[in-house]
This record gives C-alpha cells, sequence and structure tokens, in this order.
C-alpha cells in the first residue's frame, strides 16, 4: 500500500506496455525507491499500439524522468526517441527510456541485465562457446551483449532461417563469425558437446506451460553454465534438470532483476539496492 505524501517535487518513472497488469517493475522500483530515501514513483501504463506516439509525447510533456519500454513496444519506439545508446541501436530495440531535460535517450538494459546476471554469479563469457536457443527479440538481446563480450555463438533456432539472419546481423555489427542452425536432436548434441555456457532465450518452459524444455537432459553435463530468460517459474524445467546435473543454472530473474538495476542507476544516478529488487520480485513470484 502507498503510504506516503507525493509533494511536488516528485520524480515520475513508469513503464508502458499491453498487456501490462503482470508486470514486476513497480515492486521492484518502488521497493529501491524508498530504502533509497528517493522522492520518485513508478507506475505501470497500458498503452496500445496506436497510443505510443502520444505516450511519449506525454513523457515530454508531463516531464516524466523515465520509462521501461515492453512488449508491443520495444522496437516501435525507436524513431520516436531523440538519442539512441549504440548498444541498443544495433540490437534494434529499446527497454529504457531516459529522459534529461526534455532529450529523451533509449538503451536497452535487457542485454546489459543479462551480462550483469552472468558476472554476479561468476561467469565470465568472454572467449566462452554459448549457444543460445532461440532468434526472437530477447534472443537479439542476449547473443549481441555476449558477441560484443567477445563470445563465440552458435545461435540454435526452430525456424533455421532466423537463426541465419541473427548470425548475420551480427557478423555484420561485431565482426564475429556465428553459426546457425536449425533446432533438432542432431544439431543439439553437436553444438552443446562444444558449449561452455547455455542459454535459453525462447518462451518454452514459462507457466503455464512449465513442463516445456527445448533441451533433452542427457546433454547437460557438469561443466556447463545454463541461464534460462524465462522467470516464471523462478526454476524452470530446463534450470531444474541443469541443477540435477551438476550444472550451474542461472535464472531469468537475476535477468529481470539486474535490468532493472542498470535502469534505477540510470534514472537515479545512484547504485541499485540489487539484493531488495530481487527479494521484492521473488515475493510476489
Ligand atoms: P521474444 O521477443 O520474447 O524473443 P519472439 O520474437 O516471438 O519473442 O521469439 C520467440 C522465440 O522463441 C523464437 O526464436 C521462436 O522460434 P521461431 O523463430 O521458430 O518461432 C522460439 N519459440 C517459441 N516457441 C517455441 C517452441 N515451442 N519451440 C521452439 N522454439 C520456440
Amino acid at each position: 500500500m502507498l503510504n506516503r505524501v507525493i509533494s511536488g517535487k516528485i520524480k515520475i518513472c513508469g513503464i508502458i506496455g499491453d498487456p501490462i497488469e503482470h508486470t514486476m517493475s513497480p515492486v521492484m522500483h518502488n521497493a529501491a525507491f524508498a530504502r533509497m530515501g528517493l522522492d520518485y514513483l513508478f507506475v505501470p501504463f497500458r498503452v496500445r499500439k496506436e497510443g505510443l506516439r502520444q505516450a511519449i509525447d506525454g513523457v515530454r510533456g508531463l516531464n516524466i524522468r523515465g520509462l521501461g519500454v515492453t512488449i508491443p513496444h520495444k522496437v516501435a519506439v525507436i524513431p520516436l526517441l531523440d538519442e539512441l545508446d549504440p548498444l541498443a541501436e544495433k540490437i534494434g530495440a529499446v527497454n529504457i527510456i531516459v529522459n534529461d531535460d526534455g532529450v529523451l535517450k533509449g538503451y536497452n538494459t535487457d542485454a546489459g541485465g543479462f551480462l550483469q546476471a552472468l558476472l554476479s554469479r561468476g561467469v565470465e563469457p568472454e572467449g566462452k562457446n554459448v549457444v543460445v536457443l532461440g532468434a526472437g527479440g530477447a534472443s537479439r538481446a542476449v547473443s549481441f551483449i555476449l558477441a560484443e563480450r567477445g563470445a563465440n555463438l552458435v545461435v540454435v533456432n526452430r525456424t533455421g532461417d532466423k537463426a541465419k539472419e541473427l548470425a548475420d546481423r551480427i557478423l555484420a555489427s561485431f565482426h564475429r563469425e556465428t553459426q546457425a542452425l536449425k533446432l533438432d536432436g542432431e544439431n543439439l548434441a553437436g553444438a552443446l558437446s562444444q558449449a561452455d555456457i547455455l542459454v535459453n532465450a525462447t518462451s518454452v518452459g514459462m507457466s503455464p506451460n512449465i513442463d516445456g524444455t527445448l533441451l533433452p537432459a542427457k546433454l547437460l553435463k557438469p561443466d556447463l553454465v545454463v541461464c534460462d530468460i524465462v522467470y516464471n517459474p523462478i526454476r524452470t524445467r530446463l534450470l531444474r534438470e541443469a541443477e540435477e546435473a551438476g550444472a550451474k543454472a542461472v535464472s531469468g530473474l537475476d535477468m529481470l532483476v539486474w535490468q532493472g538495476a542498470l535502469a534505477f542507476e540510470l534514472w537515479t544516478g545512484l547504485k541499485a539496492p540489487v539484493a531488495l529488487m530481487r527479494e521484492e520480485v521473488v515475493k510476489v513470484l
């Protein structure tokens, strides 16, 4: 319950998307603002596709400090902004906007959040062989930050052409050769035999279809790091089977919290209370 005085000095941040009912961002950010004693408030806004331009005009008109951007606006919002962080530009998607005196700049903290999630667990992807499952928007953020960090990537996707397209974009943006494979048992087994890190960047395994996994458990091994972008459930079938095989499991929850932490730092200039943000999300999940 909101139990505070709202003064004229308050700074507003929010998130736009459709649907937006299930967003974790307000819980995470309002707890962080309160902990840090900041006069900030975070609110969710349901913004339909056709209302996006008006919403961004509203950010300028109402002097909103910052926004999170989620489905379906991450790509469409780009031409409405004044500046783009170079990585967000390469990825072609924005999930965070910062408003500095009317200048709106877009960032992609999904990418940076994924890297931080790995680093915070003591995993350095530079020079490692990484298999990424999926070639959609989430995979693009994950794959691009891994390529920028110097990982050797194999993209495996149900639709082979989309894997190839993503590999071509990685080559063009980062001059790193990336292998593109169609998702099948043989390709998976081949890719996994060389892999240090595996990332599920598809929605497979997400609630309510919690029995889903793209990776046969027999391909898991103790020296593998397994990451899932899915955070609901926190422990997906893939992560459970990874742990059972002795592998290190990195949850999508970590990525969610770290992308929020990076956004918090962009909006406030302060270091985020990451542990608290994580606790608050876990309570809701
Ligand atoms: P997002 O932005 O969340 O990544 P997306 O762009 O729709 O969403 O991409 C979803 C990804 O999950 C795709 O790589 C998709 O594979 P296709 O390109 O073949 O569609 C993958 N995906 C979703 N459901 C899947 C399933 N049941 N089996 C295999 N891959 C699946």
